[in-house]
């Protein structure tokens, strides 16, 4: 089947209907744009059954893409334009923002801080503010309301489930899409590629940063957060 679009770390499939897309989950693993990268078997069945269970369990909260599971490597979703937008929510200082503010790790934020990302390989994924999405017209006023009061409702309800099977959830990566009806919906995937989640008694990393930080055996760490998630 011909892609609809070929992502770093996913590939879109035209779905059964129109309004609908396949969305598969490659075993390739990239950070630092793409500059770090690796194959990892069993990756992408790891993350899509993550991903899977963590849309289930916000689905009566926030309205998601995502539709059911396919099999173990992808789910279906409804067909949406991605908004150029990476919205990151962060509970505790790690990544990027330490090192741009001059933080420690590990410092909480409380509340939640949510940070604007302008999606653009060419400029890198800028930070950018709230008045720049508006200016660059990326979302109206009202979606951009509505995206960050899905991203913190997202946030509060993970935060609680990983802190249940002893993970912290120290930030994660949202993105949405629009379809044609004009409906807000969170999109993409949830999963350790896109947030960060630490063992809540040790601190141990237990996602991408493993590979981002040549820390241990990726499918190691996202076996055990499928483990406690009960999915293996
Ligand atoms: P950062 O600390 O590098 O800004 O990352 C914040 C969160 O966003 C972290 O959970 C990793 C996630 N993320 C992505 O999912 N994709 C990206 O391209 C980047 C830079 C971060
Ligand atoms: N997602 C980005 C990449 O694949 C960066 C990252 O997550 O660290 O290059």
């Amino acid at each position: 089947m011909k892609p609809l679009y070929d992502g770093k770390a996913k590939t879109l499939f035209p779905g059964p209907d129109p309004n609908t897309v396949i969305v598969f989950f490659k075993d390739t693993v990239t950070a630092g744009d793409g500059v770090k990268r690796d194959a990892i078997p069993g990756k992408g069945a790891l993350a899509a059954q993550i991903s899977c269970k963590l849309f289930e369990l916000l689905h009566n909260a926030v309205p998601s893409h995502y539709i059911k599971q396919r099999d173990e490597r992808s789910f279906l979703a409804k067909r949406v334009q991605i908004i150029p937008l990476e919205v990151v929510v962060r509970n505790v200082a790690a990544g990027s923002i330490v090192k741009r503010l001059g933080l420690t790790r590990g410092q909480v934020f409380d509340p939640p801080l949510l940070e604007l990302f302008y999606k653009s390989d060419a400029l890198h994924d800028p930070l950018i503010c709230e008045a720049h999405a508006l200016a660059l017209r990326l979302a109206t006023p009202h979606e951009l309301s509505q995206i960050k009061d899905y991203a913190l409702q997202a946030n509060a309800i993970l935060k609680e489930y990983f802190l249940g099977v002893g993970l912290k959830l120290i930030d994660m990566k949202f993105e949405f899409g629009k379809t044609p009806d004009g409906e807000i919906l969170l999109a993409d995937e949830i999963s350790p590629d896109t947030m960060r989640l630490w063992d809540a008694r040790t601190n141990e990393s237990l996602d991408k940063d493993v590979f981002r930080e040549d820390k241990g055996d990726l499918l190691t760490v996202y076996r055990e957060v499928a483990r406690r998630m009960g999915i293996l």
